[in-house]
């Protein structure tokens, strides 16, 4: 079949209703860096410096990459603008279309000291709390704010997305050995639990919910926990922590599959990233990637080129010398972008990913007109 024919094809198919709808009028999004599209530096008056954002924005926009994430994708292909972050005050930010509340470095767990965002989920969730409540305020008091401000139906019609727990894992291998991480995953998912049912309680539907990637692989977790290369899986993966995150992900899906039952009048759906970031470092060549896990920017060269002294972008002096960070002249070769989060390039190939429908639980592949959105 000649492209032609396979649009004319795929144009021809009938819309088909039943399944996950994805005419959402607005989107909530909550979780960590994954998805952070520029809380994290708003909030805590903190700045990322270039190379992130050459890609796309042409200067650092918030994000930890070099161009677009995971969900600046699934925005576009919804046909809606990317989502401004909620901490971000400047640049007459508009809400209508919705709001992110991911913050990097956040965690589902309340933070503790040593916590590098202070927006962790609870906190995320009683910002979405004080946000609804605000708009509906404001949308009451005058019709001018309706251009930068949700409809009220937009909260029971709208999506909400979820992509965190990374950072509670990762964060617990520093302290923690490895059964003491996984005897803290329900705790770490009861707390998920019980922030979605507070979202529900206030008129949320729809819910979409990342499970966590292939942790172990990111260059962050090899350089500290897979020195020892018997640590390491096939893949130079640290496999402790591809572990425990497949364990947190068991637990996940059957959490959000009890939920679907017990909310049957809401929607609940399952996004298995995991597998689809571990099939692409796995299969990286297949994909087009020549550096399934080197980070792009950094310091100290292959295999991982990464320096927890210098995060990409920095020039510090350390051990009395002045070090800066290098970047490689293709971000689209590099499946990693700062050793612990991914390329602009990744991200689109995970996005497409998900957008097959073949990942997600219950799976949307009867949905196929909605690709046609595709814009990459
Ligand atoms: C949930 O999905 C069903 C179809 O599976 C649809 O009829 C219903 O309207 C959806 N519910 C919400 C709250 O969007
Ligand atoms: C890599 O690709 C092969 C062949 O398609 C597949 O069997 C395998 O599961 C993939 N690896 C991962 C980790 O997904
Ligand atoms: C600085 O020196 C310490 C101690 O020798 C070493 O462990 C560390 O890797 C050095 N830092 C860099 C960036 O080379
Ligand atoms: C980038 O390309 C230049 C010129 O081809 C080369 O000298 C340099 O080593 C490359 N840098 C990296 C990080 O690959």
């Amino acid at each position: 079949m000649n492209q032609n024919a396979l649009l004319l094809f795929i144009l021809c198919i009938p819309y088909v209703t039943y399944g996950i709808e994805f005419n959402y009028p607005a989107v909530f999004n909550f979780g960590d860096s994954n998805s952070d599209t520029g809380d994290l530096v708003a909030g805590v008056g903190d700045h990322l410096d270039p190379p992130n954002g050459q890609t796309y924005f042409k200067g650092p926009s918030g994000r930890f990459c070099d161009g677009r994430l995971i969900v600046d994708f699934l925005m576009d292909a919804m046909d809606l603008p990317f989502l401004n972050a909620y901490l971000e005050a400047l640049g007459v930010p508009s809400f209508r279309k919705g709001c992110n509340f991911a913050a990097a470095g956040s965690t589902v767990l309340p933070p503790t000291q040593y916590s590098v965002s202070p927006f962790s989920f609870g906190i995320q969730v009683a910002q979405f709390f004080r946000f609804k409540s605000r708009v509906l305020q404001l949308q009451a008091k005058s019709k001018r704010f309706n251009k930068y401000l949700p409809d009220e139906d937009y909260f029971s019609t709208g999506l909400y997305m979820f992509d965190i727990g990374q950072n509670d894992l990762a964060g617990a291998f520093y302290s923690k050995s490895f059964d003491q991480v996984v005897a803290s995953i329900p705790f770490v998912l009861a707390e998920f639990e019980t922030g979605i049912k507070k979202l529900y309680d206030q008129g949320a539907r729809n819910f979409w919910v990342h499970n966590t990637g292939p942790l172990g692989c990111l260059p962050q977790n090899i350089a500290k926990f897979g020195t020892d290369p018997s640590k390491l899986d096939s893949l130079g993966c640290v496999s402790a922590h591809n572990q425990a995150a497949n364990l947190f992900n068991i637990q996940l899906h059957v959490l959000v599959t009890k939920m679907q039952a017990q909310y049957s009048d809401a929607n609940f759906t399952h996004i298995d990233i995991f597998t689809i970031k571990s099939n692409l470092i796995a299969n990286y060549s297949k994909y087009g990637f020549e550096q399934p896990i080197a980070a792009c920017c950094g310091y100290g060269g292959l295999p991982l080129n990464y320096n927890s002294q210098l995060a990409c972008g920095l020039t510090k002096t350390i051990n009395g010398s002045s070090m800066t960070t290098n970047v490689c002249n293709d971000t689209t070769e590099y499946v990693n972008w700062d050793g612990i989060h991914y390329t602009e390039a990744a991200n689109q190939h995970i996005a497409s990913q998900i957008l097959t429908g073949k990942f997600s639980d219950p799976p949307f592949a009867d949905k196929m007109p909605f690709l046609l959105n595709l814009r990459f």
